[in-house]
């Protein structure tokens, strides 16, 4: 496994980090067994992956729960990243989603933020959060300005309660912004072999601003692990059957994704590794990229991501790689 340091904060992180956003469960990942995602944290763990990555919303505080559980006895030993300002307890900030039967926010308000962390600490069992990250920008009617939001999270890094700070899904002005206002070492955003939209902008400007890159939906929710074949079906309100969201799952698309994948057999043989592997590697090897997030089910799943860590592709391989995804297009 290699590690990168998270930015300017001295911390290091594992490159395949543990999300855990299927964690969370619900109905949106059609469930999840507690005691699996907690074998799939330890697998993940005992083969070299030390970053975490959580959120309150992925299961209303249920994934930070698993994971409180999961880094009892070795919390010096993980780094762990949580987020803020996705916010239910009541209407302050603005209306963002319906899920679940919850009316969900975007505040990035210090009073919200300052219940959100300790709500955080609690259910991870710790005293303090590593990374500690900004999960959607505010956005009218509430709007926060980010000079209150980053002052909050400032106080919150002197008071020791979190060491670091970072940012999700922000446009290139957004991030100037965030920087201006404050200490903030990383970057989350999607990206995958099939979305590559950030190597226009955000991928180039982390790496000249020397910001940690957290790349999510990098597997494109299991589709780029071959598993998904062209007869699974997903439930309706499972996040994988809203097609307008990932063209991608389209029966039309996953045919030409299937055959993107089955044309790589000489790749896996070349690695001696499994497909989501080599994607796995193709992703961490982009220019910019230093931390690729994959979520994970199960213990063979973490334990598979995890071996990705030590494959070093060649630059021709990347490149065809590259060349064939490219090749697909823009989902129909
Ligand atoms: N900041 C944000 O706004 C944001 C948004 C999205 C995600 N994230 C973070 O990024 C993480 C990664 O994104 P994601 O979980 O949505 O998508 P992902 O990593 O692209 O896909 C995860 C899914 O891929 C499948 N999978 C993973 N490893 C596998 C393996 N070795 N073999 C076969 N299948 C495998 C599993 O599918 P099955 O469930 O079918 O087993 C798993 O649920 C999240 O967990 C979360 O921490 C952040």
């Amino acid at each position: 496994m290699q590690y990168k340091p998270l930015g300017a904060s001295g911390i290091e992180a594992s490159v395949v980090a543990a999300g855990t956003w299927v964690t969370g469960g619900g109905a949106a990942w059609n469930g999840v067994d507690d005691e699996e995602s907690l074998r799939a944290l330890d697998a993940a763990f005992d083969h070299g992956v030390n970053f975490v990555d959580t959120a309150p919303a992925y299961g209303w505080g249920h994934s930070e729960e698993i994971v409180g559980k999961a880094i009892k006895g070795k919390r010096d030993k993980i780094v762990v990243a949580t987020k803020c300002g996705m916010w239910w307890e009541d209407a302050r900030g603005s209306f963002h989603i319906h899920l679940d039967g919850k009316d969900t926010y975007i505040s990035l308000r210090p009073d919200t933020i300052a219940v959100e962390v300790e709500n955080s600490l609690r259910r991870l069992g710790t005293d303090y959060i590593d990374l500690y990250q900004t999960h959607w920008p505010a956005k009218e009617p509430e709007n926060t300005p980010i000079e209150d939001t980053v002052a909050a999270l400032m106080q919150l890094k002197d008071a020791g309660k979190v060491r670091a700070i970072g940012v999700c899904n922000l446009s290139i002005p957004q991030l100037e912004a965030y920087c201006a206002a404050g200490d903030i070492v990383s970057d989350q955003f999607r990206y995958s072999m099939l979305y590559r939209e950030p190597e226009a902008d955000v991928l180039p400007w982390c790496d000249a601003h020397n910001l940690a890159t957290l790349t999510y939906m990098s597997l494109e929710q299991g589709l780029l692990t071959g598993k998904i074949g062209l007869d699974r079906t997903f439930k309706e309100d499972e996040f994988r059957s809203n097609e307008d969201w990932n063209p991608w799952f389209k029966q039309v698309n996953r045919r030409k994704v299937l055959a993107m994948l089955d044309g790589w057999k000489d790749l896996t043989e070349k690695y001696a590794c499994t497909l989501v592997q080599l994607v796995i590697a193709w992703t961490a090897a982009q220019s910019g990229v230093t931390h690729v997030l994959c979520g994970m089910r199960t213990a063979e799943q973490a334990k598979q991501n995890a071996g990705a860590g030590s494959i070093d592709l060649a630059p021709e391989d990347c490149a065809r790689m590259r060349e064939d995804a490219m090749t697909l297009g823009d989902p129909e």
